[in-house]
């Protein structure tokens, strides 16, 4: 997606009345976020403790005069058209199955269509009308900010609102995971739709993904500490199977283990199961390397939440690198690039850690700093990160031609809302 400076309301409204030829009946904005740490243990029952930034989705929507539904996505400039939502489906292959139309599994219609179509199921205006919309963004595109889940929830508060259905945030964030599954054939957690509906400002949510709890955890203020994102630009897809992959190696270990999910893992189980523990049926170190990051992470997200209360930004840094080292090398879903972006944050003094974000692969990398180590970052991570994967032994796999690291800093912010 291209950058923009001008606000993606304007952009949303512009195109709006471009392709629609009036103003929008109302406007509805969710954030992308970032994982403060708890990486890839949403899927698995875990605990997840992120926020919602200030870069946001906004959807302008009215009603269509017709039954068909007309998409205008203002960054892509491009469109889309559903003739009919109520009986819109995902085709047993993943492609949405628009008459003989198909929109490729996901493509960014695939993600509206999917979020319109479950509302459709429960909103009985949708079903019989069709709408028209028009989005613009502000979150990078396949950064690892979520913007998907921007896009979903974004949709389908302003589709909700437009059919004055009232849907709790936690329910709009399950309809929208589901929809991410099925049309968009991404099997994510639910961490990234929970904190686009629910986020609230100057606080992260420690979130229980097995019971669906959220507890606010205050974020320190702006003078102590503000969060970095650092954009390694390296794109990443979690529908190109990776993600799929690890998802399906923690479930053959809970299989090995007897276990219904990891959150039930203890590092002395794991010890029993160990490959060299001497029995068989053992897990493969592969598994047993999996199931150790989602135990430890478990431990080191809710070891956070309790330094973030206590103050103690030090352990948080500390948690935060231990955190990265075990994405890199248990899980597996670091890149260089997000290594050299966290080894080089982590050496500035003020610093207090660094660890990448979100489903990995590429994307970003945040580090936790202080307001003067955070400037220091903003003004001299690019220039390094382009000098380190210049000099790098092996060329990166993954570098494409644009890695200009794109540097800046956030805030925690409140979840959707429809726009005054
Ligand atoms: C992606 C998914 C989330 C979560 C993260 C990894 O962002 O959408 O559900 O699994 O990866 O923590």
């Amino acid at each position: 997606m291209p950058f923009s400076d001008q606000p993606p309301l304007d952009r949303a409204a512009a195109a709006f009345r471009a392709h629609f030829a009036r103003d929008p009946r109302l406007s509805a904005a969710a954030p992308g976020r970032v994982n403060l740490i708890g990486e890839h243990t949403d899927y698995n029952d875990g605990f997840v403790l992120p926020i919602a930034i200030d870069r946001r989705t906004v959807v302008c929507i009215d009603w269509s005069r017709t039954a068909t539904t007309r998409v205008h996505a203002a960054d892509l400039n491009t469109s889309a058209e559903f003739p009919d939502l109520k009986s819109l489906r995902a085709a047993p292959d993943l492609t949405l199955d628009i008459d003989n139309n198909r929109v490729r599994a996901g493509s960014w219609a695939s993600y509206v269509g999917g979020v319109l179509s479950n509302l459709a199921a429960i909103a009985p205006a949708l079903a019989s009308r069709g709408v028209e919309l028009s989005i613009a963004s502000s979150v990078p595109l396949g950064s690892g900010l979520s913007s998907s889940a921007s896009l979903e929830v974004g949709v389908a508060a302003a589709a909700a609102a437009l059919a004055g259905v009232s849907i709790p945030p936690r329910d709009l964030a399950i309809l929208c995971r589901d929809a991410e599954h099925r049309f968009a054939g991404v099997p994510c957690g639910i961490m990234d739709q929970f904190i686009a509906a629910m986020g609230q400002p100057d606080h992260a949510l420690l979130i229980d993904c097995r019971t669906q709890a959220a507890e606010l955890v205050a974020m320190p203020g702006a003078d102590r500490a503000v969060v970095v994102v650092m954009d390694s630009r390296v794109k990443h897809s979690l529908a190109s199977g990776q993600y799929a992959q690890r998802r399906d190696t923690c479930r053959a270990a809970c299989r090995v283990m007897g276990i219904e999910s990891l959150r039930e893992a203890t590092p002395e189980l794991l010890a029993r199961f160990a490959p060299d523990a001497g029995s068989s049926g053992g897990l493969s170190t592969i598994e047993h390397a999996r199931a150790r990051h989602i135990v430890s992470e478990n431990a080191r997200t809710l070891a956070a939440a309790a330094a973030f209360r206590a103050g103690d930004l030090a352990e948080v840094g500390r948690l935060m690198l231990a955190s990265h080292a075990s994405l890199r090398d248990d899980y597996q879903v670091s890149c260089p690039e997000l290594d050299a972006l966290v080894e080089l944050a982590s050496r500035v003094p003020g610093v207090f850690g660094a660890r990448m974000t979100g489903g990995g692969f590429g994307g970003c990398a945040i580090a936790l700093a202080t307001p003067d180590a955070a400037a220091h970052l903003v003004r001299d991570i690019p220039a390094a990160y382009r000098v380190r994967l210049a000099l790098a032994a092996n060329p990166v796999a993954n570098s494409g031609a644009n890695l200009d690291a794109r540097v800046f800093i956030t805030s925690a912010q409140g979840g959707a809302a429809v726009l005054a």
